[in-house]
């Protein structure tokens, strides 16, 4: 099993360039089963779950091939199966996403339930709840969700009783071939959702709305071929931002989109960065100061992103003085704070979701482990402000979500070293 080694108390200063989105990158993939192709998706990140997926496909008889330009080239022609088996999507819950697009496309598709991961139960109600208004008959057994429609889904308003990412992002793709149109109340407004709506729209779906809480499909009876680029991925960005100001450095990130960064952006100037923005760029400098410590709720967006809570973690530990962080999205997404306790972080647990961390002048260098995604991103952060070497194990995580995380860490002066 591999380990990251990382020497800390090194400013990362330097440029690098951002991978694209895997949040997007995975719902467009499943987004590719609604059309009979050919479909190119570029900028998808080489990251384990974007393999997944396209193991996934292939194990329907979708045509899957990376280009020369190492483009993704789709084509769902005919598929050989509508099953996702459990042993797929247990290691990638993201894989639910094909229910959608194989309803709608095909009137029939066998999903595995994705389970509870290290973070939370993770149901997918509002998945199923919206489906069947759309008109399918769904059934749940042996841990499969059995969705059948008797000819086309018919749209309707569906009403989301929560703000559900992968729940908006099943409904938009299963309504685009439906007869008549559907309104989502409710609608998650995330920019991957907003970047699947494009890349719907790109193969001739008519989707509206898309970034607001309501979002309006008008059902087409076929979508054909097109291309698309993925999104930057912003949380990679919000990850090497925070790894700046919790070393004292000064970074620019290539290839991103600010306007998707707002309130994390907006939460590292109160921490005390300066940051500069351009259409496709930002600047990160601390000048060698310490953080200041920005007390944290997480919220859908535009609010702050659950995904940069543990990172924010790290910050607050280091800064100065004390910060309250509520994680209002997950009911266990503080397994990296066990974690960095190791590390000399002081850090208080009010419940499950509420944590009070008092910053701390240093963190020391202590055998730690990953436990989820970006949980292990949080303790890399630790590990370069860390005085001494620090060894992270089960960096697997890592590699779920930061493409050639030890060579964008090098490029910005840090001493990483993956041992097996
Ligand atoms: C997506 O997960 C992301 N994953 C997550 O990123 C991200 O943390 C999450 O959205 C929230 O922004 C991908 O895009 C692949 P949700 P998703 O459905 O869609 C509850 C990462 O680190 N809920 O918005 O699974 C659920 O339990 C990953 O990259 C229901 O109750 O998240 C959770 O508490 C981690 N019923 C909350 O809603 C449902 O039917 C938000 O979940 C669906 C969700």
């Amino acid at each position: 099993m591999d380990k990251l080694q990382i020497e800390g108390g090194i400013p990362l200063k330097g440029s690098i360039r951002i991978s694209g989105a895997k949040n997007a990158a995975l719902p467009i993939l499943a987004g590719s089963l609604l059309s009979a192709g050919p479909v190119t998706i570029s900028n998808s990140p080489h990251l384990h779950d974007v393999t997944t997926m396209i193991e996934l496909l292939a194990c329907l008889g979708v045509d899957v091939t990376l280009n020369e330009n190492m483009q993704v080239e789709v084509a769902a022609k005919n598929l050989s199966s509508f099953r996702a088996p459990y042993e797929l999507v247990k290691t990638m819950r993201a894989s639910f996403l094909v229910l959608g697009p194989l309803l709608a496309r095909f009137g029939e598709a066998e999903v595995s339930l994705p389970g509870g991961c290290a973070i939370g139960s993770r149901p997918v109600d509002q998945h199923l709840k919206g489906l069947e208004a759309l008109g399918a008959d769904i059934s749940v057994t042996d841990g499969y969700v059995r969705a059948r429609s008797n000819g086309r889904l018919v749209g309707c308003d569906v009403h989301m009783d929560l703000v559900t990412v992968g729940g908006t992002q099943n409904l938009m793709m299963a309504a685009t071939l439906a007869s008549g149109t559907t309104r989502l109340f409710n609608a998650a407004c995330e920019p991957e959702t907003v970047d699947l709506g494009n890349f719907l729209n790109a193969l001739g779906a008519k989707v509206s709305g898309h970034g607001t809480s309501t979002i309006e499909i008008e059902g087409v009876d076929a979508l054909h071929g097109g291309s698309h680029r993925v999104m930057p991925d912003r949380v990679e960005a919000g990850t090497y931002l925070v790894a700046a100001a919790v070393t004292g450095g000064h970074v620019h990130l290539r290839d991103v989109e600010p306007e998707t960064l707002g309130a994390v952006l907006d939460k590292l100037q109160q921490a005390g960065a300066e940051v500069t923005v351009g259409d496709d760029w930002i600047a990160l400098d601390m000048a060698g100061r310490r953080a200041r410590a920005v007390d944290i709720e997480t919220s859908p967006y535009p609010g702050f992103p659950t995904d940069m809570q543990a990172q924010f973690m790290t910050l607050n530990a280091l800064a100065e003085g004390t910060a309250t962080i509520n994680e209002n999205i997950f009911e266990n997404r503080f397994m990296h704070v066990h974690e960095m306790k190791r590390l000399g972080a002081d850090i208080e647990l009010h419940g499950q979701s509420m944590a009070v961390v008092q910053g701390v002048k240093e963190l020391r260098a202590a055998p730690v482990m990953a436990t989820d995604l970006r949980a292990s991103s949080s303790l890399v952060l630790a590990a370069l402000a860390a005085v001494g070497t620090t060894t992270i194990d089960r960096i697997y995580h890592i590699d779920r979500g930061y493409e050639t995380i030890e060579e964008k860490l090098g490029q910005m002066g840090a001493k990483v070293r993956r041992v097996s």
